[in-house]
């Protein structure tokens, strides 16, 4: 497998704080990816995204982006490899239609405007908004808005996505919309996705869940392992899965196979002993 991000002995203390918010961390993440990055408030996530953003230098260490260890000369080029979606769009929007918002990053990127206009119907349509496109950004859901924060993404062409707790306002369905259609663009476009979460439940569409806490990777596995440290997922103040919760209520009184079980698993076994009572 191909590295896409590999970072080494990565260090970064903020101006006069005591403690360092990223303390010698070192991470590989591979082409067509899925991680999932999960740590409590203030543990190192977002600072880490800037770091690989280079919107903030470390100190020492180094972070390649696709072979190449980024410095100041090529910054400009490894960020045109990475696209960021953030917590609350509404921050992100500055066009006046959702075809102009989307449109934005391209501009940036000086394309001519009739390949603009491909562009954004192309994005558009991949996160199912064209009937949007003349709509007021504003005037859209929740789950709308961030589709069109991962359009405004698109179409830029990244070729690693990182999303900072996009999801973490959107209700469940629209929270499963947007996943899937993460993981389908995923696959369908060859992406590579770090997606950032403080909740353990929104990572099970991801193939591997890096646990970090004051700045130091804790934990680093498939999401099956992650979910089986159970309650020993508080130590870096996580919840453990809603699942394991309810199989250790229910654990004494029935007897339910070992290890971690999803919640379309639970309520089979759940059916299975309910059929035989
Ligand atoms: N601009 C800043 N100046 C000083 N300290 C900062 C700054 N931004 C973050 N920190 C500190 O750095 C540490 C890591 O913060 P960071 O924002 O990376 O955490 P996080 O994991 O993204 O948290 P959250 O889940 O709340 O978003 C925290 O101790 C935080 O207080
Ligand atoms: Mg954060």
């Amino acid at each position: 497998m191909e590295k896409i991000i590999s970072i080494k002995d990565l260090n970064y203390t903020y101006p006069d704080a005591k403690h360092p918010a990223i303390n010698n961390l070192s991470l590989d993440i591979y082409k067509n990816e899925w991680v999932s990055i999960v740590g409590k408030n203030g543990s190192g996530k977002s600072t880490l995204t800037k770091l690989i953003d280079g919107l903030i230098e470390a100190e020492s260490g180094t972070i390649a982006i696709d072979g190449q260890i980024i410095n100041e000369d090529n910054i400009w080029e490894a960020r045109t490899k990475i696209g960021i979606v953030f917590q609350n769009p509404d921050h992100q929007f500055v066009g006046a239609t959702v075809e102009d918002d989307v449109a934005f990053g391209l501009e940036n990127q000086g394309i001519p405007r009739d390949k603009m206009v491909t562009e954004v119907d192309e994005a558009l349509k991949l996160v199912k908004m064209s009937d949007f496109k003349k709509r007021d950004p504003q005037s859209l859901s929740g789950g709308q808005k961030q589709r069109v924060a991962i359009a405004g993404v698109l179409a830029t062409k990244p070729q690693i996505i990182i999303m900072d707790e996009s999801t973490s306002m959107l209700d469940p369905d629209g929270r499963r919309t947007v996943l899937n259609l993460v993981q389908q663009l995923r696959q369908e476009q060859d992406l590579t996705i770090i997606s950032i979460t403080h909740d353990i439940e929104e990572t099970e569409l991801s193939q591997r869940i890096v646990v970090i806490n004051d700045g130091k990777i804790v934990q680093d596995g498939k999401p099956v392992e992650i979910y089986d440290l159970g309650s020993n997922l508080r130590k870096f103040g996580l919840e453990e899965p809603f699942t394991n919760k309810l199989i250790s209520t229910l654990g004494d009184k029935l007897k339910l196979p070992e290890g971690y079980l999803n919640e379309e698993e639970l309520k089979q076994q759940l059916w299975k002993l309910h059929s035989i009572m």
